[in-house]
């Protein structure tokens, strides 16, 4: 079976080229070597890999950046997800789309399901849903999986930045009142190939199991970090309120993802957040990571 994977060079599409089955041939395209913001360029691409499976990882990132540069958010998110859905659709593969809990407001006081209401606060999320509809009209039997707080032991996200800031030493202060899941991008990884070897479709939801705020996941990294060696001292975080740190984009209070569909699928929900974050930081550890 082939597969083609954009963004390849982001940190959920290594981890998913990491996990690849072996009877799987992944031909990776980072953005040096496929801009999905080009439709002829992804047509191309797309016709050339003649994959089974399409996953898409490319997206415009940068929350708060998109703020300022709404164009090209939606010309990657929205738009590139639909150029690579219709070039997956024309050849007969399977889509496969990532979004995130961003498309959510926040303000429900429980999980929110797959067909929950959307109401995206900031313009990543709104150039998300707008992929998510895009993928969607182009190839109806796509499968959208959004997901939430990725992190890995490379590249920049939450886990690399508060380990680079704890090492300095001094005090830390974390987000407490925005509530979510940590999820690692190897887990993810995982999830995505068993939903994709049992055809799933439609919108789910996948994180590590679990719940926390920034703060929450950030004492876990000081904790387990310096249990592990991989920092000389323990650090001190301190609880914060996300008024008193203001960014360009509003984020969600409260963005936990129902999962209760694709564990059923998945025939059981992942580890706790806090032992997968164990085992990336023992990787890390290893030197493996
Ligand atoms: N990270 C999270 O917490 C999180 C949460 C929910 C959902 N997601 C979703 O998960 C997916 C993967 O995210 P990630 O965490 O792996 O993000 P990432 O590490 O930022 O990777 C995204 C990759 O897309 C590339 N890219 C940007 N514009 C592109 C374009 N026009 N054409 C092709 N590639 C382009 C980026 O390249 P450059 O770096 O060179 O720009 C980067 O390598 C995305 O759909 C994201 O929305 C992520």
């Amino acid at each position: 079976m082939r597969a083609l994977v954009t963004g390849a060079a982001g940190q959920v599409a290594k981890a998913w080229i990491a996990a690849a089955p072996p009877t799987w041939t992944v031909t990776a395209l980072s953005r040096l070597e496929l801009d999905i913001g080009d439709e002829a360029a992804v047509q191309a691409a797309v016709e050339r890999a003649r994959p089974d499976v399409v996953l898409n990882a490319a997206a415009f990132t940068a929350v708060d950046l998109a703020e300022s540069d709404a164009d090209a958010a939606w010309r990657v998110n929205r738009d590139g997800a639909g150029h690579l859905a219709r070039a997956a659709a024309h050849l007969g593969a399977r889509m496969v789309q990532l979004s995130t809990d961003f498309v959510f407001d926040g303000l429900s006081g429980e999980p929110y399901a797959p067909g929950a209401t959307t109401a995206p606060l900031n313009v990543y999320g709104a150039s998300k849903l707008g992929g998510e509809t895009a993928v969607l009209e182009a190839a109806p039997g796509a499968l959208i999986v959004r997901t939430a707080w990725v992190y890995s032991g490379h590249g920049a996200n939450f886990l690399t930045r508060m380990l680079g800031l704890m090492a300095k030493g001094g005090e830390v202060r974390v987000v407490c009142d925005q509530i979510g899941c940590p999820t690692s991008a190897a887990t993810l990884a995982a999830a995505l190939w068993r939903l994709i070897g049992r055809e799933a479709r439609g919108v789910m939801h996948f994180t590590d199991a679990g719940v926390a705020s920034w703060y929450d996941f950030a004492q876990a990294i000081g904790e387990e970090a310096f249990a592990l060696g991989l920092l000389r001292g323990q650090p001190k975080v301190l609880p914060i309120s996300a008024r008193d740190l203001p960014t360009a984009a509003r984020r969600p209070a409260f963005s936990v993802l129902d999962k209760t569909l694709t564990w059923a699928i998945l025939e059981g929900p992942p580890r706790h957040w806090r032992a997968a974050l164990r085992d990336v930081l023992a990787t890390m550890n290893s030197g493996a990571g």
